[in-house]
C-alpha cells in the first residue's frame, strides 16, 4: 500500500471509532487529530417537539416557518416515533400556515403534499421572510412557530417579535455536539490556522456539526479559508452531497465506503492533493485580515488628504508594482502568455456560501458602502475560485445615487430607480459629482482590497459605459424593449447629448478616482448597448463612450465590454479599450478576427456551468482552441455567472483554462 500520510496533518470528525482512528492513523506516520464532533440524542426524547405537535394540533399556530429542509424532515421523523404519518401530515396541511425559506422545505413539502403558504424569493434568507410575511400583514398578533435546526436564529425570532408575532422556537435535531467540545474545537482552530492537510469526513452530519460549531463561535469565514489548503476526503455519497451542500467539496470520495477504505484512499492520495489545494491557495498566503473580527462592523472611513491622494499617485506610478508581470496585465498589453488567464464576471456572488454569509448580515447597498465587507467579499471569491484577477465589489449604478437619483434594490426585481429622468429638466437636475466626497467608499474598498490582496493579482476597477447608464436612468430599472430610451434618443437629441455629457464628465472623474485609489485596471460595461443598430451606436454612443475611456489616465489598461455586440464590434473598437469584451452570441474566432490588433476576453456562456464539468471542459476547450496562440486573450464567461450556478462547476473551469498549454 502506498503511504502519503508520513508527516502529514489529518483531522477527523469521528466518533465511536475514534479511537481506533487515530491510532491508525498514528501507525502510518501522520499526526492525526480525531475530534468526535456529535453525540446521538433519541429522537424521542425531543419533549419540545412533542409539545410543539399538541400546539399544532389545537389550531393555535397561525403560521409554521420551515427554515431547512433537514429541520423539516426530522421534525416528520421524530413525531413519527408516536404519531402516524398521516396524522402528522395532515395536520402540517390543515391546522396552520407553512412558510417556506427555500427549495429544500419546499421539496419535503411537496413530497408529502403538503400546501405551502409563501415561499422566501432568492437569496432565500430570513430577510425575505419577513419582508413578504410584513407585506402580507401575516405577523401582528399572530403565533409563529420556527422549526431550527442547528444553532437558533436569534436576529431573525427578535425582528418577527418586533413585527408583533409571539414566536415558539422548536429545535428540532437528531445530532447533538458532544459533551466535551475541547477536541472538536481545536481541530477546528488547525484547519483554520492552516495547519492541516486533509479532513476525512466520516459521516454526513459531521460537515453540519462542525460547521454549527464554527457559526457558533463566529469563525466560520476563517473555517471556510481554511479549507482552500485542506484536502476533503469523504465516506461516501451522502457525505458527499451535505459536504457539498455546505460548500466544503470533497477532493476524494471512498467505495466502498469503510473506514479501513478511507485511510487507504487518504494515504494513496493524500499527499499530491494536499499539496494540489495548497498550491492553489498560495494566492491566500499573504493576505492580511480586512475585517479584525468576525461580524463586527467597520466604522466609515474618512477620504485620504490631498497630500495622501498624491502620494498614492506615486505609488501607482512606479514602474515595479507587483501586478505588471502578471498574466492578465501582459494580455491587456497584448504580450503572449504561458497559461491563460481567467476572471469572471460577477465572481463574487450569491452563488457563493462566502457571499451568502455576508449577504444575510446587511443588504447589498450597505454591503457595497462598507469598504470592510466590501473588500472581505472581493477577496474571498479570488480565494475562494483561484482566478487570475480580483474584481472591484460594487455596482455599476452607485454613481445616480451620487448624481442624485434615489436607488434601491429589490431582492426580486434588482435595481429600481426612483426618479427616471425622461425629459430635459431632470437631466438639468442631476448633480455633478467629486467621487472623493460621494464615491468615497468605493475608493476606499479599492485600498483596502489592494492591501490585502496578493500583490500580485490585479484589481479591477469598473464602470457602467454612459449608454448602459442612461438607459437605467431613463428606464427606473432593467428593461426588455429600451422603449423610452430610444425615444429620448430619438426625439429629443439634444437632451440625449446633454444627458451623456454629464454621465461622462461623472464617470471620467471616477474612474480616475478608482486608479489613484489602487485600481490595476478597468472595465467599462455597456452591458445593454446590443439593442442599438450599428447606425445608432455610432451616432448616439460612440462618440461619447470614446470621450470616456479617452479620458483615462494614461497607461491603464481597460477593458470594453458589451452583450449582442455581434454587429457593433469594429465600431466599438472604435470606441477604445485595449480590451474587447465579447458574450458567447459571436464565434470567438470570428470576432479575433474582426477585431484585429487587440485584445479579445469572452465568451463562455454562463448557463454552461449548469452542466457537469466534462460539458464545461469541452465547451471551454472549443474557446481555448479557436482562439490559440492569439496574444491578448483573458478568458471569461460572456456575460455574470449566475445566481444559482454550482461553485465547485466554476472551479472546474478555473482549473482547467489553467491547466491548458498554449499552443
Ligand atoms: O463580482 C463582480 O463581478 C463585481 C461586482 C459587480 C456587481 N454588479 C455586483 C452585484 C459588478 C461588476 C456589477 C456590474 C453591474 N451591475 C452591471 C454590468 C454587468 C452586467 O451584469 O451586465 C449591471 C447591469 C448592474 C446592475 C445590477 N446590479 C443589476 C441588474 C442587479 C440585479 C440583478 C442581479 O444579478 O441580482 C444588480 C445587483 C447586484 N450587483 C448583485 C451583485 C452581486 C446582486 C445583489 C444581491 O442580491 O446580493
Amino acid at each position: 500500500m502506498t503511504n502519503e500520510l508520513k508527516n502529514l496533518t489529518v483531522v477527523a470528525f469521528e466518533s465511536r471509532m475514534s479511537l481506533v482512528l487515530q491510532r491508525k492513523l498514528e501507525g502510518l506516520g501522520a499526526t492525526a487529530l480525531v475530534a468526535p464532533s456529535m453525540k446521538e440524542v433519541p429522537i424521542a426524547e425531543n419533549p419540545k417537539v412533542f409539545d410543539f405537535f399538541e400546539e399544532l394540533e389545537a389550531g393555535r399556530i397561525d403560521l409554521l416557518i420551515l427554515l431547512t429542509g433537514v429541520a423539516t424532515r426530522t421534525f416528520i421523523s421524530t413525531l413519527e416515533t408516536k404519531y402516524p404519518q398521516a396524522q402528522i401530515i395532515r395536520t402540517l396541511a390543515t391546522k396552520t400556515k407553512i412558510v417556506v425559506r427555500g427549495p429544500k422545505p419546499t421539496a419535503v413539502c411537496k413530497m408529502h403534499n403538503i400546501p405551502i403558504f409563501a415561499t422566501a424569493p432568492e437569496p432565500n434568507t430570513w430577510r425575505e421572510i419577513l419582508t413578504i410575511l410584513e407585506e402580507e400583514n401575516c405577523l401582528q398578533g399572530r403565533r409563529v412557530g420556527v422549526l431550527e435546526y442547528g444553532i437558533s436564529n436569534t436576529a431573525f425570532l427578535q425582528e418577527l417579535e418586533q413585527e408583533g408575532a409571539s414566536v415558539i422556537p422548536v429545535p428540532v435535531y437528531q445530532w447533538a455536539l458532544p459533551d466535551d467540545l475541547g477536541p472538536l474545537n481545536r481541530a477546528i482552530d488547525a484547519i483554520c490556522n492552516g495547519e492541516v492537510d486533509l479532513a476525512l469526513f466520516t459521516s454526513a452530519n459531521q460537515a453540519d456539526n462542525m460547521l454549527r460549531r464554527a457559526q457558533e463561535r463566529g469563525i466560520e469565514a476563517a473555517l471556510r479559508r481554511g479549507f482552500y489548503r485542506t484536502a476533503i476526503f469523504s465516506i461516501g455519497p451522502v457525505c458527499s452531497e451535505k459536504l457539498s451542500d455546505l460548500q466544503f467539496f470533497p477532493d476524494e470520495e471512498v467505495f466502498p465506503n469503510k473506514l479501513d477504505a478511507l485511510v487507504e484512499l487518504a494515504a494513496k492520495k493524500g499527499g499530491m492533493l494536499a499539496m494540489r489545494k495548497k498550491k492553489r491557495a498560495s494566492v491566500c498566503e499573504v493576505r492580511e485580515r480586512v475585517t479584525p473580527r468576525e461580524g463586527s462592523r467597520s466604522s466609515r472611513s474618512r477620504a485620504p488628504s490631498r497630500r495622501g491622494r498624491e502620494r498614492e499617485t506615486r505609488r501607482r506610478q512606479d514602474p515595479f508594482t507587483q501586478t505588471s508581470d502578471s498574466p492578465i496585465l501582459r494580455a491587456c498589453r497584448g504580450e503572449k502568455n504561458k497559461t491563460v488567464p481567467i476572471w469572471l464576471m460577477r465572481q463574487a456572488g450569491r452563488y457563493m456560501a462566502e457571499y451568502q454569509m455576508v449577504r444575510g448580515k446587511v443588504g447589498f447597498l450597505e454591503l457595497c458602502k462598507d469598504p470592510d465587507l466590501a473588500a472581505e467579499v472581493t477577496i474571498s471569491a479570488v480565494e475562494r475560485l483561484g482566478v487570475d484577477a480580483a474584481i472591484i465589489f460594487s455596482d455599476i449604478l452607485l454613481p445616480l445615487e451620487a448624481m442624485g437619483v434615489p436607488l434601491e434594490y429589490r431582492d426580486k426585481e434588482g435595481p429600481v430607480i426612483g426618479r427616471p429622468a425622461r425629459d430635459i429638466q431632470s437631466i438639468e437636475n442631476l448633480r455633478p459629482v467629486d467621487p472623493h466626497e460621494s464615491l468615497g467608499f468605493v475608493l476606499e474598498a479599492i485600498r483596502k482590497t489592494r492591501k490585502a490582496l496578493h500583490p500580485q493579482i490585479p484589481l479591477i476597477s469598473f464602470c457602467g459605459a454612459p449608454f448602459t447608464m442612461a438607459s437605467y436612468l431613463i428606464e427606473g430599472k432593467g428593461s426588455r424593449n429600451y422603449i423610452p430610451t430610444k425615444v429620448l434618443m430619438k426625439e429629443n437629441p439634444s437632451a440625449w447629448k446633454a444627458l451623456m455629457k454629464k454621465l461622462v464628465m461623472v464617470l471620467t472623474d471616477f474612474l480616475n478616482a478608482q486608479v489613484i485609489a489602487g485600481a490595476d485596471l478597468l472595465q467599462v460595461f455597456d452591458s445593454w448597448v446590443g439593442c442599438l443598430s450599428p447606425e445608432d451606436y455610432k451616432e448616439y454612443v460612440l462618440p461619447h463612450t470614446k470621450k470616456l475611456i479617452l479620458g483615462i489616465k494614461k497607461g491603464t489598461p481597460v477593458i470594453h465590454f458589451g452583450t449582442g455586440t455581434g454587429t457593433l464590434l469594429e465600431l466599438q473598437k472604435q470606441a477604445g479599450g485595449g480590451v474587447i469584451g465579447v458574450d458567447w452570441r459571436v464565434n470567438i474566432k470570428d470576432a479575433a478576427r474582426r477585431l484585429g490588433k487587440v485584445g479579445i476576453m469572452g465568451n463562455l456562456d454562463p448557463v454552461i456551468l449548469f452542466s457537469k464539468p466534462e460539458v464545461i471542459r469541452r465547451e471551454a476547450k472549443k474557446i481555448l482552441q479557436a482562439v490559440g496562440k492569439r496574444p491578448g486573450f483573458i478568458f471569461n464567461l460572456g456575460h455574470g455567472i449566475l445566481p444559482e450556478t454550482p461553485v465547485d462547476h466554476v472551479m472546474a473551469l478555473v482549473d482547467f483554462v489553467h491547466e491548458w498549454k498554449v499552443r
